[in-house]
Parts: structure tokens; C-alpha cells; sequence
């Protein structure tokens, strides 16, 4: 065996050695690429799998493996969700798997919140920070250190009308955001309009809706025989909303028309379920968003497209970067004795109130799981041309709520006079000198 393959080798040799001169260089050449080829190869096979691997195997107390993936030969972006004595929850999950469960296409990713996983917190890509960390007066425990190009990330759901940020180290702290703001680095809406491709179309800064054709054949499922509904699922008193609703209620009353109001305080359902049965008798469902905060569009207008119901918006939102035309009556600047007469015209003109449903054979609308901005921060992580641009949102407090901080932030947490004095400078400071004038 082994002399077989001695005798091959030289005859090889041999051969190569009778070959013309001209062919035997191009030979070597052949060998010498090819030998180049494999050191390179096994060279960038060792380097990756160390990089791969370096970032896993340094961790101090927990260990992350990460499933082979399509992007896995790029290095494991890495995620802290920042938490405190006071904030320990992590409702998001630990390592790759909350990455897997939202279908990433990116999922090279692991998040964690355990600081010295990494050593060092200053070794992670990114540093997630959830508005309920941040929202508390002062006595902040945030990270003051940093490392070159790691991402600070504010995270929130919550509407920023009633959970303005107030202390003064937020500003010039944060890199990138992940909210419903359609300003944010990050969005995720609470619900989300497709064409018939599937392609999402709004919420968007700046939505093209497609010539919709009002469709007379369009026929809605279920007969109704009622005009106005409103459930209310929180017993939380919102007295704009009930102030709003009775008015309209009384208006309705005079065109001989009705409006229901379920949940709280109105007729019992058993389930939210059961009401969504009795909703499809419906032709109007009225949404008061609890919050009149910008883009803060909850899921509750699905209550009414999903029993073909007309929803009578009201919120801070510009609803044409959000729904379809022609799909809602925004009620935000109308009286309602004027609402009222409109309601009645449309529903004694079918084809009025059957314009309203024409959207649906342009559109569908569905509800999205926020969970998927992790997608996009692990795709942001590892878009190399976001990483190195180094980006901050200097006046972070007025990004969120642009209303009157001064009117809004009590120093409730204070727990020295010193503490109390910051406060008014801190808010002080920021307006026109006149304002701060009146403290000194
Ligand atoms: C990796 O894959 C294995 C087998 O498919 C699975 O059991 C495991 O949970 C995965 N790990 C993560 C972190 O998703
Ligand atoms: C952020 O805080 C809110 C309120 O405490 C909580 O409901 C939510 O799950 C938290 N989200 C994350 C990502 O930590
Ligand atoms: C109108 O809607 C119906 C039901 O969705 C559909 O079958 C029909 O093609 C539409 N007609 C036009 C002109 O879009
Ligand atoms: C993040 O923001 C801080 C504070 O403004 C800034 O110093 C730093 O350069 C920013 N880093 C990146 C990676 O954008
Ligand atoms: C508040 O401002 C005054 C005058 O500018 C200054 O003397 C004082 O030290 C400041 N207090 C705090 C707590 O920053």
C-alpha cells in the first residue's frame, strides 16, 4: 500500500519533470494557488470560529451558545436589557432564543441581563434600557461609563403623554430608540396596515394609500341594526371620554338613533369576547384612546374592523399615516351634535356606509407583537453602516413629550432641599432666561 503510493508520487514527479518547461511552471503555479487557498482557508476557518466563539466562551458566569445560523460566521452581537434592585424583570427571555421565537432574520444576536456575563457591561454592543427604569425622578442608577461604539437603547410602549421623562441626565444619554414613535430608530406600532402583496404600507411618516375605488358591491357580512357601541375594557375614569360619549349619546337620541356602551360601568358582558359578538350589530364603534400622545394608536380600532364595524377615532394621532382612507370617521375636531347628524346620514345610505368598508379589498390590518423590534435591533447591530455612526438624541426628553416639562415633573422623588433645588434648575435651565430668573 504504502509503496504503491510512493511509486504514484513519482510517477507523478516523473511525469510532471518530462512535461515542457512552459506547462510545468503553470503546474507549480496551480499547486502553489491551491496550497495558498488552504492555509487562507484554515486560517479564516480558526478565525471565525474564534471570534464566533470568543465572545461565548469569556462570559463570566453564564455561557451562551449560539445554534448555527446562516449569519453565523459574523461575530455575536450582544445585548444587555439593563435592570436594577428595583426593576429586576426580564420579560423578554434570555440568549438567542427570544431572537428565534420572533422568525429574525437576523439571529446572531443574544440578549441577557445578567451585567457580568461579559465581563464587563461595557463589552456589550448594546445597552437596553426600559422606560420604567428610566422614569423615576433622580435617584437614577444608570450607567455613566461607556465604551466607544456601544448602542444605548431606550425602550417604551407606554403613551408619553402620561409618562414624561423628567430628569435632565436623559438628555445626551441615549443612541438609539425603540418605541411606537414613528421617529424612533426602532418602530413598532400596535397595528399595521398590508396591501394585498403583504407589504406593510403604514403606519409611515409618509404613506402613498392607493387609488381606492368605493366598491358598491363590497357586502358586509353581518346585518346590522344598531348605530353606535363603545366598550370599555379598564374601569379607569376617563373623564374626557365619558364626557364625550354622554354628549354624543344625547345628539344621537334626537335623529331616534342609540349608542351602547359595554364593560365598565355599562351593559355586562361576560367576556370581552362575548362583546365582540354583540359588536357586529354595530355600524359605529366609538375608540377614545386612553392617551392623546403622538403615534399612540392602540389595538383597539381592531375591535371595530374585525366586526365590520366603522371605528369613530379619537386620539394625538395623524390617522392618514396610520389607516386607510376612508376607513374611520376621526371625530377628533368634530362636535358632536355634527357627528351625530353625520352617523345618522351614512347609515340611511348604504352605499355611503358600505364606502367605509371598500378598503378591504385594497388592505388588510393586523396587530403586531412589539417583540419583533428585537428583529430589527439585531439587524441594526449588525448593519456596519448604523454602528459606526455615532448618534445621540441630544434633547431626549422633548423627542419623547413635547409638552411643558415644567408643568409635568414633580420632584416627588427628591429627598434633600438640595435635591428639591436641582429640580427647579434642572427644569429651569432649559427654557428662556426670564423663566429662570423668577427661582434666582
Ligand atoms: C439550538 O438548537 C437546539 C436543537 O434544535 C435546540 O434544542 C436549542 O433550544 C437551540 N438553542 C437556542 C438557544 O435556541
Ligand atoms: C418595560 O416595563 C414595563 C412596565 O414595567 C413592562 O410591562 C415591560 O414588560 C417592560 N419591557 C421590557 C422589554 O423590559
Ligand atoms: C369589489 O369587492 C368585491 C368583494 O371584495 C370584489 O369581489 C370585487 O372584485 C370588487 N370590485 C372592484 C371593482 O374592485
Ligand atoms: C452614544 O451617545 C453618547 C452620548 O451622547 C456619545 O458620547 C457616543 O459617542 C454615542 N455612541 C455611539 C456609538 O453612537
Ligand atoms: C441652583 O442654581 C443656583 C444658582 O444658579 C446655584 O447657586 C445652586 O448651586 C444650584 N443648585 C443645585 C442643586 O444645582
Amino acid at each position: 500500500m504504502k509503496h504503491s503510493l510512493l511509486c504514484c508520487f513519482l510517477e507523478i514527479l516523473t511525469y510532471t519533470a518530462m512535461l515542457p518547461s512552459k506547462i510545468r511552471t503553470v503546474t507549480r503555479l496551480f499547486f502553489l494557488i491551491s496550497l495558498t487557498g488552504l492555509v487562507t482557508y484554515v486560517g479564516l476557518a480558526f478565525y471565525s470560529f474564534q471570534t464566533t466563539f470568543s465572545s461565548v466562551m469569556e462570559t463570566g458566569t453564564s455561557v451562551y451558545i449560539l445554534n448555527k445560523t446562516e449569519n453565523f460566521n459574523s461575530r455575536p452581537k450582544s445585548i444587555l436589557l439593563w435592570t436594577t434592585s428595583d426593576h429586576t424583570e426580564n420579560p423578554i427571555g434570555e440568549g438567542q432564543e427570544p431572537f428565534i421565537k420572533q422568525n429574525c432574520l437576523f439571529l446572531n444576536c443574544f440578549i441577557t441581563s445578567k451585567k457580568n456575563s461579559l465581563k464587563d457591561y461595557k463589552n456589550f454592543d448594546a445597552v437596553l434600557f426600559n422606560l420604567s427604569l428610566v422614569k423615576v425622578w433622580r435617584k437614577l442608577n444608570l450607567p455613566q461609563d461607556r465604551s466607544y461604539n456601544q448602542k444605548y437603547v431606550f425602550h417604551s410602549m407606554l403613551p408619553s403623554n402620561e409618562n414624561p421623562m423628567c430628569n435632565n441626565d436623559l438628555d445626551n444619554y441615549f443612541n438609539w430608540t425603540w418605541s411606537y414613535k414613528l421617529y424612533s430608530d426602532i418602530v413598532t406600532p400596535f397595528i399595521e396596515v398590508l396591501d394585498l402583496a403583504g407589504n406593510i404600507v403604514a403606519p409611515n411618516t409618509d404613506v402613498e394609500w392607493s387609488n381606492m375605488k368605493s366598491n358598491d358591491s363590497f357586502m358586509i357580512p353581518v346585518k346590522k341594526s344598531k348605530a353606535v357601541a363603545l366598550y370599555i375594557k379598564k374601569c379607569q375614569p376617563m373623564l374626557r371620554r365619558m364626557a364625550y360619549s354622554k354628549e354624543l349619546q344625547y345628539f344621537l337620541k334626537e335623529h331616534h338613533l342609540e349608542m351602547d356602551i359595554f364593560g365598565c360601568g355599562g351593559i355586562k358582558c361576560p367576556t370581552a369576547e362575548d362583546c365582540r359578538s354583540i359588536i357586529e350589530n354595530y355600524h359605529f364603534y366609538l375608540v377614545y384612546e386612553e392617551s392623546m400622545s403622538e403615534d399612540y394608536l392602540t389595538n383597539e380600532v381592531m375591535y371595530a374592523y374585525d366586526n365590520f364595524a366603522v371605528p369613530i377615532v379619537i386620539s394625538g394621532v395623524d390617522y392618514t399615516k396610520f389607516l386607510p382612507p376612508v376607513s374611520y370617521i376621526d371625530a377628533g375636531a368634530i362636535h358632536p351634535d355634527k357627528l351625530a347628524a353625520i352617523i345618522d346620514y351614512t347609515i340611511r345610505n348604504p352605499s355611503t356606509y358600505n364606502g367605509y368598508h371598500s378598503w378591504r379589498s385594497s388592505y388588510s390590518i393586523r396587530e403586531v407583537n412589539h417583540l419583533r423590534g428585537l428583529c430589527d435591533l439585531c439587524r441594526l447591530l449588525n448593519n456596519g453602516g448604523r454602528m459606526v455612526v455615532h448618534s445621540t438624541y441630544e434633547t431626549f426628553r422633548k423627542w419623547w413629550f413635547y409638552g411643558s416639562l415644567r408643568e409635568r415633573c414633580y420632584p416627588k422623588g427628591a429627598e434633600t432641599f438640595s435635591e428639591l433645588l436641582s429640580y427647579i434648575n434642572v427644569t429651569s435651565k432649559k427654557k428662556n432666561s426670564n423663566i429662570k430668573g423668577r427661582y434666582t
